[in-house]
């Protein structure tokens, strides 16, 4: 019986109730693509009894849900199962390895394998008798030692992991080795490390071509000149996912990051987006990324609500053209869902205007936006004082009339717009080069009090002077996930309207700067409801 909810999600994972947080152990295997995650089967509330849920799905968008594939129940994991990653070994068998909290609630690392091969859905998994297959580093508190990833294997016939973890405040991404999957030995020196960053959660570690946008799997490390690994690491302070791209060279297990880790470093996505995790689609030969979206509403409303979590929809990943960031797109598959289609060209937009896109199921929808501007010496200066973008965002809201911009997108707006999320662009100039700064405005979200209404921004590295400036977002009745400039930039927010839910929500474009902006074109479906975790479709395992 899953819980009707004006809240509830029709295209992003979520189970039918309880606590979910981050995706674990993602793949593709024998035509099924699997997904597990961090759940508390007891409530919508994070537990000191996680579990691991899985749920199964032929086209990542219709999801069936399965029995839990770990629960808390040995030694070694007595204390919860924590978050993890598959690797698929060669002769096309998957194992798993997770995070246990163990009897002394010590953070140990384990394996497991699926019961039977021949089950399509690899519904039973077998914790190895021989668990811990790592256990606490000696100088490690036993609460700091978490998250291992998928393996790779290098030319010399060696498996690597890595596994998230922090020493006086030095947060470390500590590298393991091994010849047969069981016996894992630390490798003197950590893959990366980064003083004052706390623990890091949730590494991945992968390689992208510098010259393609299709993915690669894993455990590609050569031609060396073809490709740039990412290492990215969750900061739990912040609540937020970072990554660097660099090189790496397995002999002598040296990865050297290009970019450093500051206040603007890199970021999958400047909203809510945590505890994210890739892996390679064979199918389709891509990197797809998935990450959990918490809830901005308090830990009553979780429990009138019945859950609490959704995942981000799945998207591509790959390397920018000019190799600095990653580009991220929602993956195709969401076409199958698209219906009544509306499409536009050449609209001026006057400053100070909005238009109604009308025809589509606003509070399901997937948009298309792209803007055309000319005159941009007419820009305003970009204030040297202002570094943080998402402060420019925050003083700088929705409301407040800019030259170019703010100009973008109104979604899950109430007739009278006092409710209304704002995806907008602002255009500065400095030193003779134009700046394009995106924000998601969550001010207006909602009429109800409580909520975490931060607003969002970020930079997108593209030159309006050259390029039309897209915006793509899907809504999704309680999040708004924004893909600025082709997928550079990427925004996620929850939001929980009172008044614009249902059949209520509009969605307009609009200018509220006072230079007039070109709406080159818009594209805007509903979205249909996906099948998603349907507890009636359970398919439990028979004896
Ligand atoms: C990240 C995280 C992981 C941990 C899991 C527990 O959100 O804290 O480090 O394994 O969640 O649910």
């Amino acid at each position: 019986e899953s819980l009707s909810s004006d809240k509830q999600t029709g295209f992003h994972f979520q189970p039918s109730r309880n606590w979910m947080n981050d995706p674990n152990g993602p793949m593709y295997y024998n035509g099924v693509y699997h997904i597990f995650y961090q759940y508390n089967p007891s409530g919508p509330h994070f537990s000191n009894q996680m579990h691991w849920a899985h749920s199964v799905s032929l086209d990542l968008i219709n999801w069936t849900p399965l029995d839990l594939a770990f629960s808390p129940t040995e030694p070694f994991d007595i204390n919860s199962c924590w978050s993890g990653s598959a690797t698929i070994l060669p002769g096309d068998k998957p194992v798993m390895l997770y995070t246990g909290i163990d009897s002394k609630n010590q953070q140990v690392q384990n394996l497991a394998v699926p019961k039977d091969l021949s089950d399509p859905y690899l519904r039973e998994w077998v914790k190895y008798s021989g668990n811990p297959i790592i256990s606490l580093p000696e100088g490690i508190q036993p609460d700091d030692f978490r998250d291992p990833t998928t393996t790779w294997l290098a030319e010399d016939g060696k498996w690597r992991m890595i596994v998230g973890s922090q020493k006086d405040k030095t947060g470390i991404a500590f590298l393991y080795k091994s010849d047969d999957f069981i016996n894992w030995t630390m490798n003197d020196a950590p893959l990366y490390k980064v003083e004052n960053t706390g623990i890091w959660e949730c590494p991945d570690f992968f390689p992208v071509w510098i010259d393609s946008t299709d993915g690669v799997d894993t455990s590609v490390i050569s031609p060396r000149d073809r490709v740039k690994h990412v290492l990215k690491f969750g900061l739990l302070h912040h609540a937020k996912d970072y990554y660097m791209i660099g090189s790496y060279n397995p002999e002598k297990e040296h990865y050297v990051p290009e970019n450093e880790l500051t206040d603007s470093t890199l970021r999958f996505d400047y909203g809510k987006y945590y505890g994210s995790k890739s892996f390679f689609d064979p199918v389709k030969n891509r990197r797809i990324l998935m990450a959990w979206v918490n809830e901005s509403d308090s830990e009553d409303d979780a429990i009138a609500k019945g859950w609490a979590g959704i995942q981000s929809f799945p998207r591509t990943l790959w390397l920018d053209g000019n190799q600095t960031q990653l580009i991220q797109w929602p993956i195709e598959e969401i076409e199958m869902l698209h219906e009544n289609e509306v499409s536009f060209h050449n609209k001026k937009l006057e400053g100070g205007s909005l238009h109604e896109v009308e025809g589509v199921t606003t509070s399901q929808a997937d948009v298309k936006i792209s803007f055309k501007l000319t005159n941009l010496e007419e820009a305003e200066e970009l204030d040297p004082s202002w570094i943080d973008p998402r402060l420019i965002c925050s003083e700088m809201d929705a409301s407040k009339k800019g030259k170019f911009g703010p100009f973008g997108l109104l979604a899950l707006a109430s007739h009278d717009l006092t409710e209304q999320t704002a995806i907008f662009f602002r255009i500065f100039q400095n030193n003779g080069r134009y700046v394009v700064l995106m924000c998601s405005d969550q001010n207006r979200s909602s009429t109800k009090n409580g909520l975490d209404k931060m607003t969002y921004g970020a930079y997108v590295d593209i030159d309006p002077q050259q390029e039309e400036i897209s915006l793509r977002t899907l809504i999704d009745h309680s999040i708004v996930e924004s893909f600025g400039g082709g997928g550079k930039t990427c925004i996620t927010a929850r939001v929980y309207p009172t008044l614009a839910v249902g059949n209520e929500a509009r969605l307009f474009a609009f200018n509220n700067g006072t230079e007039s902006v070109l709406i080159s074109k818009l594209n805007a479906w509903s979205v249909k409801k996906a099948r998603i975790n349907i507890v009636e479709e359970t398919i439990r395992c028979t004896d």
